[in-house]
C-alpha cells in the first residue's frame, strides 16, 4: 500500500431508545469532526434499527475460541475465528461485521439513572467473543454521552463504555466527551431548540477533540500495522503462551 492509499473507517454506534435525539446529534457531529481529519470515512448505526436479543450466557462463543486456540496455539493473536461467533441468530451478526471492518469505533449513549441505558448494555454483552478472540485489538475507540445534569452519571456512563471497549480489546485513546441537553446542565429545558446539546459549547468542543483523536489514532494504528507487516514482525506477537526465548 502506498501512503496515498491510507484511509480509515470510523463506525459510530448510538444506543438509546430515542431516534434523532441529542445523543444521535452528538454522534453525528463527532463523525463529522472525525472526517475533518482527512482520509476518514464514517458510518452511524442506531441500535434501535437492529433486532438485538439479550446475551443468553451460553458461553458458546468462549468454547469456540478455546477450541480454535487448542488447534492453532495460544500464541496466535488475534484468535483466527472466522465470521460470526454467537449462538443467537439476530442482527448482531450485521453489527459484528461492521465492527470488524471498522478501524475506529465511537460509542454514544445517554445517561440513564446514572449509567448507560439497557440498549447499549445489551449490545455490549453480545460482544463477548471479542473479549476472548481479540479480533478488535488493532482498532481505536472512545465513548460519548449526553445527560440532563452536568454531574449526575456522565462519568459513570463514560467509564462503563470505556471499560467495555477496553475489555473487548480495543485501544481507548481518549476519555471521550460528555455534554448536557439542558441549560448549563442544570436540568432546565432549553425551549425552541431541536438539539439542545449544541448549546453546550464545552461538551461540543470535548466531543470534537475526542473524535479527531480517534480519527488520528486510527490512521496512526493502520500506518503502523502496515509498516509492521512490511517488516515481517506481525505474524506471531504478544501471545499468551509460555516464554520460550533463551
Ligand atoms: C430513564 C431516564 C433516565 C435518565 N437518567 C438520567 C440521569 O441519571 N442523569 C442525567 O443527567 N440525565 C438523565 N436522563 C436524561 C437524559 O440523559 C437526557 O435527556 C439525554 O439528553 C437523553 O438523550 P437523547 O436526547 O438522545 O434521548 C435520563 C433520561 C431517562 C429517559
Amino acid at each position: 500500500m502506498r501512503p496515498d492509499d491510507l484511509n480509515v473507517k470510523i463506525l459510530g454506534i448510538v444506543g438509546t431508545p430515542i431516534k434523532d435525539g441529542n445523543c444521535q446529534y452528538f454522534l453525528e457531529r463527532a463523525l463529522q469532526a472525525a472526517e475533518s481529519v482527512g482520509r476518514v470515512t464514517t458510518e452511524l448505526i442506531h441500535l434501535r434499527d437492529y433486532r438485538i436479543e439479550y446475551c443468553a450466557g451460553c458461553e458458546s462463543c468462549l468454547r469456540r475460541v478455546h477450541k480454535i486456540q487448542k488447534q492453532v496455539g495460544l500464541d496466535v493473536i488475534p484468535v483466527p475465528v472466522k465470521g460470526y461467533n454467537c449462538s443467537i441468530k439476530d442482527d448482531m451478526e450485521i453489527i459484528h461485521k461492521k465492527m470488524l471492518e471498522a478501524d475506529g469505533i465511537l460509542l454514544a449513549a445517554p445517561v440513564y439513572i446514572a449509567t448507560i441505558p439497557g440498549q447499549m448494555k445489551t449490545f455490549i454483552d453480545r460482544c463477548r467473543t471479542f473479549v476472548h478472540d481479540l479480533r478488535l485489538r488493532d482498532k481505536v475507540a472512545a465513548p460519548l454521552t449526553v445527560a440532563f445534569f452536568r454531574n449526575a452519571g456522565s462519568d459513570t456512563a463514560l467509564q462503563a463504555m470505556a471499560l467495555s471497549l477496553l475489555a473487548m480489546g480495543l485501544n481507548v485513546v481518549s476519555f471521550g466527551a460528555s455534554a448536557v441537553s439542558t441549560k448549563e446542565g442544570l436540568g432546565i429545558p432549553i425551549r425552541d431548540t431541536r438539539f439542545a446539546v449544541k448549546e453546550d459549547l464545552i461538551g461540543m468542543t470535548l466531543m470534537s477533540m475526542a473524535a479527531t483523536q480517534v480519527a488520528r489514532s486510527a490512521l496512526q494504528m493502520k500506518a503502523g500495522r502496515i509498516a509492521m507487516e512490511k517488516a515481517g514482525i506481525l505474524a506471531k506477537t504478544g501471545g499468551w503462551g509460555p516464554v520460550t526465548g533463551d
